[in-house]
């Protein structure tokens, strides 16, 4: 059955609208919610993603995989991750994943994916993907990490709506795959594109700096990362790559 899609001027955020029809109860289908603008994005970490109206994609897709256990929540994100790829490279572009939800382009992060999940059990009841992909946005605030867009980085604006149908399209065409269980393949897909992988750069944690190398990716999403020969697994936010800390 085809996605239904709702597209709202502005709202808090799509992915809390999306929470908000589930508790509702009014909602029973995939569907994808789009809006030109939101005034309390949400990012990781409890930061705030900020757009500029009507130039970027802000986008929620709200699944149903119950064939999904807890511990596959990363698969999404996988998912997740090379639909967005997939819509880069189409525009000629050379996009990367930076673990665990960030795409980047030239080092810069043109993309940033907020997955939110219900569990039912030992389930996946529904995921909500929630998706900020700048597209047309030419200057940012500086923040920590610097930001990109499809515009800066191929020279001219993009149409949105066509940009947000090819996305759905990926969207689904990866999940489906995710559905039918061709799961080492999505991995490899990821671990081709994934930023860093094999290559020496510095790393921090909460106590030190080091030089690490990925070596992947674990099955429940952390980071493989090898220093002085061992492989150690990191989740999300107990370690962060040093902007500009490549070496070779
Ligand atoms: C990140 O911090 O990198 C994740 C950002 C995710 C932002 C998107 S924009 C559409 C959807 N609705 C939200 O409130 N957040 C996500």
């Amino acid at each position: 059955m085809a996605v239904k899609r709702i597209h709202l001027e502005g709202t808090a955020s799509t992915n809390r609208y999306l929470s908000w029809l589930l508790k509702e109860g009014s909602f029973p289908g995939e569907v994808l919610i789009t809006a030109d603008y939101q005034d309390s994005g949400k990012g990781q970490g409890g930061h705030q993603w900020h757009s500029k109206w009507g130039e970027n994609l802000l986008m929620s897709l709200l699944l149903f995989p119950a064939f999904l256990s807890a511990s596959d929540q990363f698969q999404l994100s996988r998912v997740a991750s090379l639909a967005i790829i997939d819509v880069l490279k189409g525009l000629g572009l050379a996009p990367l994943i930076k673990w665990p939800n960030d795409i980047l382009i030239n080092e810069k992060k043109v993309a940033g994916i907020l997955i939110e999940n219900g569990i039912t059990g030992k389930n996946i009841s529904h995921t909500i993907i929630g998706i900020g992909l700048n597209l047309n946005q030419k200057d940012f605030p500086v923040f920590p990490v610097v930001a990109t867009s499809v515009a800066l980085e191929s020279g001219f604006q993009h149409n949105r709506e066509e940009v947000t149908a090819r996305l759905l399209e990926f969207l689904i065409t990866r999940y489906r795959y995710l559905e039918e269980g061709r799961v080492s393949y999505l991995e490899s897909e990821y671990l081709k594109q994934l930023f860093l992988l094999n290559q020496p750069a510095r790393y921090a944690t909460a106590g030190s700096e080091f030089t690490g190398i990925i070596r992947g990716i674990s099955d429940l999403g952390e980071l493989l990362l090898e220093s002085y020969g061992i492989t150690r697994t990191y989740a999300f936010q107990e370690i962060r790559y040093i902007p500009g800390g490549r070496r070779n």
